[in-house]
């Protein structure tokens, strides 16, 4: 059982996507242990469900639920953000972490190849649908989990969607800048409002990363896992980023083992942010809402 000392979340309302398994599981079930009303998206119905008995049961606290949603789905994104709404009137802590590593390409139901509209355009969207809630809950945090593979990727405006020649990995490279160059831009946009937001690299952590891949990966995860760092650890940072006082009115920067550090230098252009913005807009309709 916790310390009443330690409970910083009392009182609190925390979002954490991908919580049904690897990093955002382990940050649920601490913030959950910490005191908070946590909020756990998951995509698959059964799993989720036994996720939150499990945490329910480990936590003991019956403030802990969830909300369905394909976050690769647009519209699934918005019925999410709108289900939250419905049930609360506050949000204190988004943690977006649900991402994937596709190794061949995929589109979407939206005809977005698939890391990109994941484990970017997902984050762009809820984001900005909870960025009203928010604000009124300043202060409040938003924590974005990037990947140091964000460190040898650059922007390709015109190849956005890797239409000719698709490798995973610039893929998925790709879309880890995007979360570091979104989470810079989204501070600069919050400057004065409470509101903080961070990236970090949670390092090479064992979890179910990849599995989607196939039989291969599978196969080959116990070996990999050897290198890996424990999920408690991997988790370490985003907690950190969630809970620590120490972090409070810190916003616009990459963290990794809790220790601000520097992102690529292509992640600092922001012109190029400006650009990553206005194109995510486009692509997910939100140039018609008002900027944050
Ligand atoms: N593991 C690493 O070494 C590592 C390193 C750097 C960065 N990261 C980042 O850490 C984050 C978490 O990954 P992880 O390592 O914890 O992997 P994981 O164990 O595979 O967890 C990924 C989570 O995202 C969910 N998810 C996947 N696709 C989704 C979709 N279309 N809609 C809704 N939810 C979806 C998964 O749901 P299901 O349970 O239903 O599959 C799961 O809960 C990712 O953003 C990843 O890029 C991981």
């Amino acid at each position: 059982m916790i310390a009443q000392k330690d409970r910083y979340l009392d009182g609190k309302v925390c979002l954490v996507t991908g919580a049904t398994s690897g990093i955002g599981k382990e940050t649920a079930r601490v913030l959950a242990h910490q005191g908070g009303t946590v909020i756990l998206v998951g995509r698959n119905p059964e799993k989720t469900v036994a996720t939150v008995e499990e945490l329910k049961r480990e936590a003991d606290t019956p403030n802990i639920e969830y909300l369905l949603a394909d976050l690769s789905s647009q519209d699934e994104i918005r019925r999410l953000a709108e289900a939250f709404k419905n049930r609360h009137n506050r949000l204190d802590v988004l943690v977006n972490n649900a991402g994937g590593y596709f190794l061949w390409r995929q589109e979407s139901v939206d005809g977005i190849e698939m890391s990109f509209a994941l484990n970017h355009l997902g984050y762009f969207l809820l984001t900005n649908l909870l960025l009203d809630v928010i604000k009124a809950s300043a202060p409040a945090r938003i924590i974005n989990v990037s990947s140091g593979s964000h460190l040898r990727a650059t922007l390709d405006f015109d190849e956005l969607q890797e239409r000719r020649g698709f490798s995973g990995m610039n893929a998925y490279g790709q879309s880890k800048l995007a979360n570091v160059l979104f989470t810079y831009e989204l501070a600069r946009r919050l400057d004065g409002t409470g509101v903080t937001v961070n990236a970090l690299h949670p390092g090479f952590v064992a979890t179910n990363m990849g599995s989607n891949i196939g039989w291969i990966v599978r196969a080959f995860r116990p070996l990999m896992n050897l290198w890996a760092i424990s999920v408690e650890e991997g988790a370490e940072t985003v907690i950190y980023l969630a809970t620590s006082p120490e972090v409070e009115g810190i916003t616009g920067k990459y963290f990794f083992r809790c220790k601000p550090v520097s992102s690529s230098a292509y992640s600092y252009d922001e012109a190029a942010a400006k650009q990553l913005w206005a194109v995510s807009e486009e692509m997910t309709g939100m140039s018609q809402i008002p900027n944050p």
